[in-house]
């Protein structure tokens, strides 16, 4: 690989020993893929947040850093609301050691927005380069936006965002941007809401695996986009996918899908997913809530009073950004947390069996919270909290 030769002085340690530490996690991963340089970012999102994850190894290797990030960067979701967290059940241990990870990352200059949708705080624009690391933002900036960014681990994302830049490779480059497969989906209607989405997403990533899929037969819109590609990110390893006619690389390189192995799903396979049965808890926001996102669900729960606990995610930039939304959520006695989610906090353990409208917590839930899990629309989510049938 080639560097500059202020790449050169940083890599010998002339900037510090942890700028030169974090140069050497980008060289030795460019010489894995054979990268040639390394390239400017626009920004980062750094994985690894969550005290729950790290423990107290990751602790301590955060607390020996000493530099600043060189890109705007954002952190992933961490183990609970950094301003609720009493509110959300959180033992005071727990909030002291996470609020000690919060405060590591904060010495490097992070911006304190823990989310899985940094797409919401920074302007990201077709073609930018990122080092993003969050599975599901991965998935939506490649796909949704069009920018490009590898599926970083939590210490090269970190490592990218002190040095802001990337070794140039994999979904850096166009030609590795290119379908592997085509996957026709058959029998869609306009009423599957962004559930359906999530559970076409699950069966969708066993298929595509670490794959670039191209889709047919689908017409997602944008909230719907992202539900797919989370639960294509989590079910297998999609950091890229397509959708004929919609997602900005399909249009622009018109792929003819000629000689692609061609996978047909019928939706009518997947709604089976969406299932109900016993459930103790209910959690939207996988991955956290946009800001019409939050108005959907304050619409569908106006009038009603949930019986059984209903969180629900989203970054705290588009919570403050949405007061009444979020008022009228609490109205019903649901909670709208930020900075976490039912996936990364400890608060979901207590539950047996938790109800999402999320292909990725679907996939996620039984191992990460030792419960039971049920999909459904965001209709039937609040149905069901409210203690009502989820399809009447
Ligand atoms: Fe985001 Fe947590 Fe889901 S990080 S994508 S809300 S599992």
């Amino acid at each position: 690989m080639q560097l500059l030769p202020d790449e050169e002085a940083v890599l010998a340690g002339e900037s510090g020993g942890t700028r030169q530490q974090m140069m050497e996690i980008l060289v030795a991963l460019g010489k894995v893929f054979s990268a040639e340089r390394l390239i400017p970012i626009k920004s980062a999102q750094v994985s690894g947040a969550s005290y729950k994850t790290i423990g107290d190894a990751g602790l301590e290797w955060l607390s020996t850093l000493d530099a600043r990030v060189a890109v705007p960067t954002v952190l992933n979701p961490v183990g609970m609301d950094r301003v609720l967290w009493r509110d959300m059940g959180i033992a005071a241990s727990f909030a002291k050691k996470q609020e000690e990870v919060i405060a590591a990352y904060a010495r490097l200059g992070i911006k304190l927005e823990c989310t899985c949708t940094p797409y919401y705080i920074y302007t990201t624009r077709y073609g930018d380069h990122l080092a993003w690391s969050e599975s599901s933002a991965v998935a939506y900036a490649n796909a949704v936006i069009g920018a490009r960014t590898n599926r970083e681990g939590g210490p090269s994302a970190l490592a990218a965002a002190i040095i802001g830049k990337t070794p140039e490779y994999g979904l850096h480059l166009v030609e590795e941007r290119r379908p592997d497969l085509v996957i026709t989906v058959e029998g869609v209607t306009d009423h599957d809401e962004h559930a359906f989405y999530g559970a076409l997403g699950y069966s969708a990533g066993k298929i595509a695996g670490n794959r670039i899929p191209l889709f047919r037969g689908i017409r997602p819109k944008r909230d719907q986009l992202k539900a797919l590609g989370a639960a294509m990110a989590a079910s297998g390893a999609v950091a890229l996918y397509h959708v004929e006619a919609i997602t900005p690389d399909a249009r622009i390189f018109a792929y003819d899908g000629a000689g692609l192995e061609t996978v047909v799903v019928e939706a009518g396979e997947v709604r089976p997913l969406m299932d109900t049965g016993r459930v103790d808890a209910v959690a939207l926001g996988c991955p956290h809530c946009s800001a019409g996102e939050l108005q959907a669900i304050a619409d569908l729960i106006a009038g009603k009073k949930v019986k059984i606990p209903l969180y629900v995610f989203a970054a705290r930039s588009v919570i403050e950004a949405s007061p009444d939304a979020v008022a009228a959520i609490e109205r019903s006695g649901a909670r709208v947390y930020a900075d976490t989610c039912m996936v990364v906090s400890p608060v979901m353990e207590q539950y047996g069996a938790i109800m999402v409208n999320s292909g990725k917590a679907f996939a996620y839930v039984p191992d990460m919270c030792g419960a039971a899990v049920r999909i459904g629309t965001t209709d039937a989510c609040i149905r069901v909290a409210a203690g009502e049938e989820p399809d009447a």
